[in-house]
């Protein structure tokens, strides 16, 4: 039934296109009168391009000179063109685009009249109107760039006349390349269909001082990306994003993933300004920059998941090294105060923490208040003792938050304004604020940046000596600043609602160093502070960053987030998505950061705890109230506290489970279709998804929620993780189960054929290991897993239907095989070994003929 309403209501919106289509004629004649101001070249068209046709929708009676410019564009396709808000038809006209009288919507004409092209072979390309849709000069020339980065991925950049172009348009055994001068679009295939790659030809290319906009569609299937997992758009529906760090949103990345025929491929975009991204039902995606000289988009052609993540990778520097540490517990405490007495007096009356953790950095602005201190103060002298008395003494790992921003009224400011490398506006370094307090802000970029780190960590080593640690959270980089709110100015003619948001809480546009505006290279502002203060801590430093880049490749936290069941659902679509563009270790803190928390939200945090237990990176870390184990007793209950502790246990018993799957160069927490790439009833999944390649995790992501229903993909067998209850796609419908969940159970799979090293005791110098062994039907098939240790040692698992196998590499003493617990299709054992044996001796074990065991 619905599904038939829904098909009369799209032939209703086809018809009103046909109806728009004539009423736009006089437009076409406008456009043929040569009367109009502002069309340079009217001969446009005339060179037509048989490619394009299929993208339109056309009737019948279309006339063949009208084929090529028409307002029949299907609604799914319709980029919006000028201002949005009270557009007549007279209006629209003016401005060349088509004019939809139900919606009130202008749109533009497919192909737009906003084009650039060259006639000639020169690189240089001109542009087909004087006018942007917002009345500013369009710049007259532009360039266009095609660089081959590898025989799979390759470079296209558009950009200003400050350098000109360089295309290399070659075909290569993944890709052929294809450019049209006139209109100016590229397009990409795979060489031996006619399967689309990427295309630039089906929206507008407007290029004025401060509005840019281009468009590219990579697919008209399935689309992933842009901070999503599955992009699932209908009718008139899209989705809009603004790239610009600030408190909200820091993390976002412009990347895609396309899926057509079996084969994925994906695209970067790379902007450092101000960038808005809307995506199309069609999975057209439309980019609009206030900014820029260049917009540069990186097409890589996998053809499997996996390849477009190595090409993407390819370009990186360097590469994450994991140990098991990172996935221990990491504890912050964030609050308004940067008094380090305060935070001092805080941090004593705390209970000591009373479950297992692996780091803690005392309080993200201890650095800022240590900085406002003096280094020879008696309140410095009792920090010292603090971190080695309650941190350091314990064995625990130290962890520093550095911020970006600098007090202005502490010693290092005055040591090190003649620097010159604050920002500034009106002449003078600007001043922002940070709790209450004014802070000025260095340009990581700047050629002088270096002697402004040395000064910071004197500084530091002068103040937390012997103490200063190797471990760095570098905070609130994009950068924070809770004072500058976006107007809407005269200079900025597109500004939307999105774009005003995404440019407040941040530094003001129009501050400058070297002369050059900050919002030209905001988005690089994390990078710098990365890349620059990085190198400065020294080899061993490791490096957690709240803003990034593509190109950084430490672990990134998010900050400033509510705790809500929405927010839970997106934490998880966040950490998935992150996992596919190249940034497996991904962190959002559990249960929120934000003060929003109270004791109405116990069970969602139980089960962000739950969630966090397989998740890459686990870090508490909040302003008031806290929600530690420890002060959750207190807070909500005994109950939660304790069920909070359990996962933590349980992540610590999977930790080197998550540090083989990372140590193997794969993403930890994924999407279930990077396991299962061509089965597209995965593509929108994410209350499931993997942990590894051999465990499926569910989750419930609605309050109150006592059923789940999960996937199972055909194929293999799944063993319930607790007591190896087997499922299978045959058991459900179309492979759909439904199972009962209580607030703390913890659902998980373990897919046959696999082992899986769990450690059951917290000893640091012997690991006594048990191996969960998902065993197959059939007599053949061996599972089969891997441990390793992060210190160069590892263990290969191998079982047959009766015996288990070890073979070591670089191993030694400190991994001992304790029991062993078997799952079969229809029965489960567990076999208690009555002496550990020695992983580096390569123990085989047989199942028979145990004596403590129920196999
Ligand atoms: C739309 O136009 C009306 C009348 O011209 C005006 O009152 C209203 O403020 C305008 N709305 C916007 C959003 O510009
Ligand atoms: C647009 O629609 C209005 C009614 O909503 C109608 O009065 C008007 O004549 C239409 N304009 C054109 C150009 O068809
Ligand atoms: C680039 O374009 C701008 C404005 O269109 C013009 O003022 C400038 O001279 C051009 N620069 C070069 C190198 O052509
Ligand atoms: C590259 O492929 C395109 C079609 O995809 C073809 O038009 C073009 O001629 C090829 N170029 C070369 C040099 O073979
Ligand atoms: C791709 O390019 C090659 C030559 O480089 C050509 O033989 C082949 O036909 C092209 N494929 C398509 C689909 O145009
Ligand atoms: C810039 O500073 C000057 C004096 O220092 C002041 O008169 C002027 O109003 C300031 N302009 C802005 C836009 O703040
Ligand atoms: C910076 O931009 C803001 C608007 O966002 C404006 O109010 C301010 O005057 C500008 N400052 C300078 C020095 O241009
Ligand atoms: C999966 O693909 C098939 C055919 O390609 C299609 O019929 C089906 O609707 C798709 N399912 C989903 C969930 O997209
Ligand atoms: C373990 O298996 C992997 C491949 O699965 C292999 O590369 C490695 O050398 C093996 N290590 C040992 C110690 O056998
Ligand atoms: C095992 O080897 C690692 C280095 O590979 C070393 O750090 C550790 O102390 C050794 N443990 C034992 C028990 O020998
Ligand atoms: C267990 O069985 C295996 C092979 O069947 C044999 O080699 C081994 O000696 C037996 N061990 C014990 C303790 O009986």
């Amino acid at each position: 039934m619905s599904a038939q309403r829904e098909f009369i209501q799209e032939q209703n919106d086809l018809r009103d296109d046909y109806k728009i289509r004539k009423r736009t004629s006089p437009i076409v004649n406008v456009w043929r009168s040569r009367s109009t101001r502002g069309i340079l070249f009217l001969f446009c068209f005339s060179i037509v391009v048989p490619v394009l046709v299929y993208y339109f929708l056309i009737d019948n009676v279309t006339t063949s000179d009208e084929l090529y410019d028409t307002c029949a564009v299907d609604e799914t396709y319709r980029v919006p063109c000028g201002k949005p808000e009270n557009t007549t038809i007279d209006k629209c006209n003016k401005i060349h685009c088509c004019f939809d009288n139900t919606t009130k919507r202008c749109f533009h004409y497919l192909p737009s009249k906003y084009y650039y092209f060259s006639d000639s072979e020169n690189q240089d390309y001109g542009s087909s109107l004087v006018q942007s849709p917002f009345f500013e000069a369009q710049l007259k020339t532009v360039y266009l760039s095609i660089n081959p980065t590898s025989d799979k991925s390759v470079q296209i950049m558009l950009h200003d006349n400050s350098t000109t172009g360089t295309i290399t348009c070659t075909n290569t055994t993944e890709y052929n390349c294809t450019i049209n001068s006139n209109p100016l679009f590229v397009e990409f295939y795979r060489p031996n269909s006619r399967e689309l790659l990427l295309t630039t030809a089906k929206g507008p290319m407007i290029i004025s001082d401060h509005y840019w906009e281009w468009s590219f569609q990579l697919t008209d299937e399935y689309l992933f990306g842009l901070g999503q997992t599955l992009i699932d758009l209908s009718g008139k529906s899209t989705l809009t994003k603004v790239i610009y760090g600030n408190d909200k949103d820091h993390n976002t990345l412009p990347n895609f993933l396309a899926y057509k025929n079996g084969k994925y491929h994906g695209l970067i975009v790379r902007h450092s300004g101000p960038l808005e991204i809307t995506v199309f039902a069609s999975k057209l995606v439309s980019l609009k920059s206030l900014s820029g000289k260049k917009i540069t988009l990186e097409l890589s052609v996998g053809p499997t998941i996996q390849e477009v993540i190595n090409q993407f990778n390819d370009n990186k520097a360097a590469n994450l090294i994991v140990t098991p540490d990172i996935f221990g517990v990491h504890v912050c405490r964030e609050g308004s105060s940067l008094i380090l007495k305060d935070i001092l007096e805080d941090f004593k009356k705390e209970q000591n923490l009373d479950f297992r953790y692996t780091s803690d950095c005392l309080h993200e602005n201890l650095f800022l208040a240590a900085i406002n201190e003096k280094s020879d103060s008696s309140v410095t002298s009792e920090m010292r003792d603090l971190i080695g008395d309650k941190i350091i003494k314990s064995s625990h790992r130290f962890s520093l938050s550095i911020l970006p921003q600098v007090p202005y009224d502490s010693d290092l400011y005055t040591n090190t304004a003649d620097l010159n490398i604050y920002f500034k506006l009106n002449q003078t370094d600007y001043k922002g604020q940070y709790f209450k307090n004014d802070v000025v802000y260095p340009y990581f970029n700047h050629a002088s940046v270096d002697t402004f780190i040395q000064k910071l960590l004197e500084a530091a080593k002068q103040r937390f000596d012997p103490h200063l640690p190797t471990d760095f959270v570098l905070s609130r980089n994009w950068p924070s600043d809770q004072s500058f709110v976006m107007k809407e100015i005269d200079k900025f003619k597109y500004l939307s609602k999105e774009l005003t948001e995404a440019m407040s809480s941040t530094l003001p546009w129009n501050a400058s160093s070297d002369d050059e505006l900050q919002f030209l290279e905001h988005n690089n502002y994390g990078y710098f502070h990365v890349e620059k203060i990085g190198p400065a801590l020294g080899d061993g430093a490791f490096i957690m960053t709240a803003s990034h880049t593509f190109d950084n490749f430490q672990p990134i936290i998010n900050q400033n987030v509510d705790i809500s069941w929405t927010n839970f659902h997106n934490t998880i679509v966040t950490i998935l998505s992150n996992s596919l563009f190249g940034h497996p270790l991904t962190s959002i803190p559990v249960c929120g950061s934000t003060s929003t928390f109270t004791s109405s939200h116990e069970s969602l945090c139980i089960r962000w705890y739950l969630m966090a237990s397989t998740a890459p990176i686990f870090r508490i870390s909040s302003d008031e109230p806290r929600r530690d184990p420890t002060s959750l007793a207190s807070l909500t209950s005994k109950y939660a506290a304790s069920q909070a502790k359990s996962a933590i246990d349980f992540r610590y018993s999977l930790m080197y489970y998550f540090n083989t799957v990372l140590g193997n160069n794969e993403p930890l927490m994924r999407p279930m279709f990077y396991d299962f790439p061509d089965d597209n009833n995965t593509f929108a999944l994410v209350d499931q998804y993997m942990v590894g390649s051999d465990l499926l995790v569910v989750h419930p992501t609605l309050p109150d929620q006592t059923q789940v229903t999960i996937y199972l993909p055909p194929g293999d067998k799944w063993f319930e993780f607790w007591g190896g209850d087997s499922y299978d796609y045959n058991l459900g419908k179309d492979g759909w189960i439904s199972l009962t969940v209580s607030e703390t159970d913890w659902i998980g799979f373990v897919r046959e054929g696999s082992i899986i090293p769990i450690i059951l005791n917290t000893d640091e110098n012997v690991k006594q290991v048990r191996l969960k062994i998902a065993l197959c039907d059939n007599e053949n098939c061996e599972a089969k897993g891997m441990l390793i240790t992060g210190d160069e040692q590892s263990f290969n698992f191998t079982s047959t239907q009766s015996e288990l196998a070890v073979t070591n590499q670089n191993g030694n003493d400190s991994f001992v095989l304790h029991e062993i617990e078997i799952f079969r299709p229809h029965s489960t054992c567990l076999i208690k070994l009555n002496a550990d044996l020695k992983l580096v001796e390569d123990p085989t074990v047989n199942y028979h003929n145990q004596s403590n065991s129920s196999c």
